[in-house]
Formats: C-alpha cells, sequence, structure tokens
C-alpha cells in the first residue's frame, strides 16, 4: 500500500491537542494507518503517578486494537516543534506485536521528514509462537 507520509503527520499534530502532559509539558500525537484504511489517533496521557504514563503511540495502539483492527500500515508521531519524537522503545515493541514491517513517520529538529522501517528501529524484535486453544 502506498502511504502519504504527510496527511498522516497532520493528523499527528493535531492530536497533540487533546494530550494530557501536564507533567513534562511535551504534548505527542500519534496517527496510526490500519490496512483498512481507518486511522486512529492517540496522545500521551500523563499520570500524578508518573510511570503510569502512556504515550502517545501506545494509546493509538490500544484503541485501534480495541476497535477490532489488527493489520497496520504507517504510523506518524509529532511532538512539540524542533523536537524529535521518535517512538520510545516500549512502543516498538507493542508496535512490532502486529506490525513488524510498520512505516514510521517523524519529524527532525530541522523539519526534515523522517521515514523509518519498524525492523530497522528495532531489530530481532521479541516474539511468541501463538498457542493453539485447547
Ligand atoms: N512520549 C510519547 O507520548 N511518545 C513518544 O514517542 C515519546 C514520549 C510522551 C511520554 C511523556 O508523556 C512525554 O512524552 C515526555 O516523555
Amino acid at each position: 500500500m502506498n502511504v502519504n507520509a504527510r496527511p498522516l503527520l497532520l493528523a499527528a499534530t493535531r492530536a497533540r491537542r487533546r494530550a494530557h502532559a501536564p507533567y513534562s509539558r511535551f504534548a505527542v500525537g500519534a496517527a496510526l494507518l490500519a490496512a483498512d484504511g481507518r486511522v486512529f489517533l492517540g496522545v500521551n496521557v500523563e499520570n500524578a503517578s508518573y510511570g503510569l504514563t502512556v504515550c502517545a503511540e501506545r494509546v493509538a495502539l490500544w484503541k485501534a486494537v480495541s476497535e477490532g483492527a489488527r493489520e497496520f500500515v504507517a504510523l506518524a508521531v509529532a511532538g512539540p516543534a524542533g523536537r524529535v519524537t521518535s517512538p520510545c522503545g516500549a512502543c516498538r515493541q507493542t508496535l512490532a506485536e502486529f506490525a513488524p514491517e510498520l512505516r514510521v513517520y517523524w519529524r527532525a529538529s530541522s523539519g526534515t521528514l523522517v521515514r523509518r522501517s519498524l525492523k530497522t528501529l528495532l531489530p530481532e524484535a521479541f516474539r511468541l509462537a501463538p498457542r493453539r486453544a485447547r
């Protein structure tokens, strides 16, 4: 599937407004494109107990999976302008569960579009073979 990264990044940037980031003041938006064409948006949701914070990418993924999407094509991530916001390691692993070949987009500090494959962002990701129901 051919993906236009710019509209996906724009959707991620617009979503940032809904971030709940009163502690870091680092609002992040994510837009996850499913194989069926649906786009799931996510924002970071922080918590007064800091470690409970969830990144924008995982919020988008949880929303998508809970709405029945299982195959994903691309993800765009947007943080504050000029601040490189590439997915953290935990998000890479959760995304690899569903889409090891996912295309991932963000902007360099100069504003240039960065395009990566999840495979390059998380080589040799941990996987388990699914078990058959008994
Ligand atoms: N954050 C994300 O939501 N996604 C990323 O890719 C990087 C970090 C959030 C977590 C936290 O709320 C804030 O950004 C600062 O780390």
